[in-house]
């Protein structure tokens, strides 16, 4: 959460320029926006990144946030600056003992609530007395929490970027070099960029670059390796109305893509992946939100293909797992950047287990701290929602499933795919008669279970209803004391009769069944026609109709859906 952004250039630039690198970070965070030139100017307003009065320079700073300390306001906007307005940075991370440093600013007027903030004034206490690497030494022994900071000094012609947990990373311009939170700001400039790895410090300018590392309490010299990286995303909305829906369309052709990949570029991973699965005692996915549910359909393929494992929400991973030397960890990230599965990571590399992932972001973080990484191939997801790279995700585990005999014809995926779209007016008609509840259930059963905590978590975070994704089998222990008249449930039916014994508990109460299924069957008074009849295809096709289901609740509600209230699509936070 929080995109930042330093670049020094040798021709001048406008600062329009950095606002339009800045734009390809939005999704890091939206609550406001900020920019700092060495020619003096500095911009900060509540609200989405929007261009700025035109200001040339040769060094600039611009920030997006996702506020974690302090109000959404103009206020707590970065650039933060210190008592004099000699310094100024954009910080992505919690300094989390920032009151502690706070208190020992004796004097200094702070002008925000912000922990950043508490930044500036420390090194502007600091460089009293010290000079920059001295003062950087002594931030990295005190400060805790995670950072990747960019500062700038007044009349200094470098910038200084430090990096604790949050990502950095430098792109090598022709003319310059850009400092950014990753690198899709840069990536339509140069493919040459560098990583910062944990504790590293840069002195960058228009004419190149040091890092440091803090190791031993010494800022030490390290060389740096550059990688040739190539990631161009799309930015275009083309004519669809927002990212959401045009990412739902793409659904059939990355999944074929996906399992081309699979078949040949990406078979040696998979091969290496299928290896480490096999020589492990343990196999433990961790993963948060969607990807999780993704993780939860993976590891029932795998079991049926009799390969036993686990998936661990990444938040809670520490308090559940025992890891050792023989455990594999496979993390299912769309962005390879969400912190609680980096830190799940960490802790557990450091005990002796190999890791693997599943992203979707190429050069991620979590792809370069793997063993081996299978690359999802959704392409950049804009929207908040995770829509193309869930379906990945599952078509990604489900082939792994494959390698281990649970067999599928892969073949069919994006037909089965393109078939849910033949749905779409009947659930636009039912997004209308839906937009006004206040609650919606979604039930499942075995493989369905995930798929129908997917639907809610949809439901939730883009159309703003309170949903609950359940297994059919326990609505009877509690949460049936809820379903009233005309109370909305959303029933995942196949062809398990438990199910519908579900369902028929629910309408005997009054409840209001809208069924997802492959059946005919006048029981069901609302339906949405699912064409698969295999476990697999049929997830796929379900957790689709949820995601065009919640994309047109939200548009009738006239709901912001590509960027909706208090989330980033990035969660680079604990
Ligand atoms: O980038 P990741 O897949 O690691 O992100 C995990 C969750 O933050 C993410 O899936 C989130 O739940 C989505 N907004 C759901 O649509």
């Amino acid at each position: 959460m929080c995109g930042i952004i330093g670049m020094a250039s040798k021709h001048e630039f406008g600062s329009n320029d950095i606002i339009k690198m800045l734009k390809r970070l939005e999704y890091r965070g939206y609550d406001s926006f900020g920019i700092v030139t060495d020619k003096g100017m500095m911009e900060k307003e509540v609200g989405e990144i929007k261009p700025v009065k035109e200001n040339r320079c040769s060094m600039a700073l611009a920030h997006c946030r996702w506020a974690t300390h302090g109000g959404v306001t103009r206020e707590n906007a970065h650039p933060h600056t210190d008592c004099t307005g000699n310094i100024f940075l954009v910080h992505n991370g919690i300094i989390s003992n920032y009151q502690e440093l706070k208190n020992k600013l004796v004097g200094h007027k702070f002008t925000s609530e912000t922990d950043t903030e508490v930044i500036a004034h420390f090194f502007e206490e600091s460089l009293k007395t010290n000079d920059i690497k001295s003062s950087v030494l002594e931030f990295f022994r005190i400060a805790q929490g995670e950072f990747a900071i960019v500062m700038m000094l007044k009349g200094d012609k470098n910038l200084y970027a430090l990096k604790r947990g949050s990502p950095l990373s430098l792109g090598l311009l022709d003319d310059g070099n850009v400092l950014a939170s990753d690198i899709y700001a840069f990536s339509d400039k140069t493919e040459k960029a560098i990583f910062f790895n944990e504790d590293e410090f840069a002195i960058m300018n228009k004419d190149g670059y040091e890092f440091y590392k803090f190791l031993d309490n010494m800022l030490k010299p390290v060389s740096k390796e550059i990688t040739v990286v190539k990631w161009s995303g799309t930015e275009e909305k083309n004519h669809f109305d927002h990212y959401m829906i045009k990412e739902i369309n793409e659904e059939p052709e990355v999944a074929e893509r996906l399992i081309n990949s699979l078949r040949t570029e990406q078979k040696p991973g998979l091969e290496k992946l299928k290896e480490l699965i096999q020589g492990a005692k343990r196999i433990v996915f961790v993963a948060s939100g969607s990807s999780y549910h993704a993780a939860l359909l993976g590891v029932y393929f795998l079991n049926k293909a009799g390969v036993e494992a686990h998936a661990v929400i990444a938040s809670e991973f520490r308090n559940f797992y025992l890891v050792d030397d023989k455990t594999l960890l496979i993390a299912v990230s769309q962005s390879g950047e969400t912190m609680d599965v980096i830190e799940a990571l960490h802790g557990m590399k450091a005990k002796g287990a190999k890791i693997a992932s599943l992203v979707n972001v190429p050069y991620s973080t979590i792809q370069r701290m793997s063993n081996v990484s299978i690359n999802i191939e959704a392409g950049q997801e804009i929207c908040v929602a995770a829509t193309k790279s869930f379906v990945n995700q599952v078509v990604a585990l489900t082939y792994l499933a494959s390698v281990f005999g649970y067999e599928k014809d892969f073949s069919k995926i994006p037909d089965e795919i393109r078939d849910v779209f033949s749905q779409e007016g009947k659930i636009k008609q039912l997004a209308k008669s839906l937009k006004g509840e206040k609650d919606i259930y979604i039930i499942g059963r075995g493989y369905l279970y995930p798929v129908a905590r997917e639907i809610a978590l949809k439901i939730k975070e883009i159309s703003y209803i309170h949903a609950e994704g359940m297994m059919g089998g326990e609505l009877k222990h509690g949460t049936l004391a809820l379903i009233e008249e005309g109370t909305p449930v959303i029933a995942l039916i196949d062809n398990k009769p438990e199910i519908i014994s579900n369902v028929m508990e629910i309408k005997a109460r009054g409840g209001r069944i809208i069924a997802v299924t492959n059946r005919d069957d006048e029981r069901f008074q609302e339906s949405i026609r699912i064409s698969a009849h295999n476990k697999f295809p049929f997830s796929i096709e379900a957790s689709i109709a949820g995601q065009l289901l919640t994309y047109y609740i939200a548009k009738e509600k006239g709901l912001p859906i590509d960027k909706v209230r208090n989330l980033a699509k990035s969660v680079t936070v604990k």
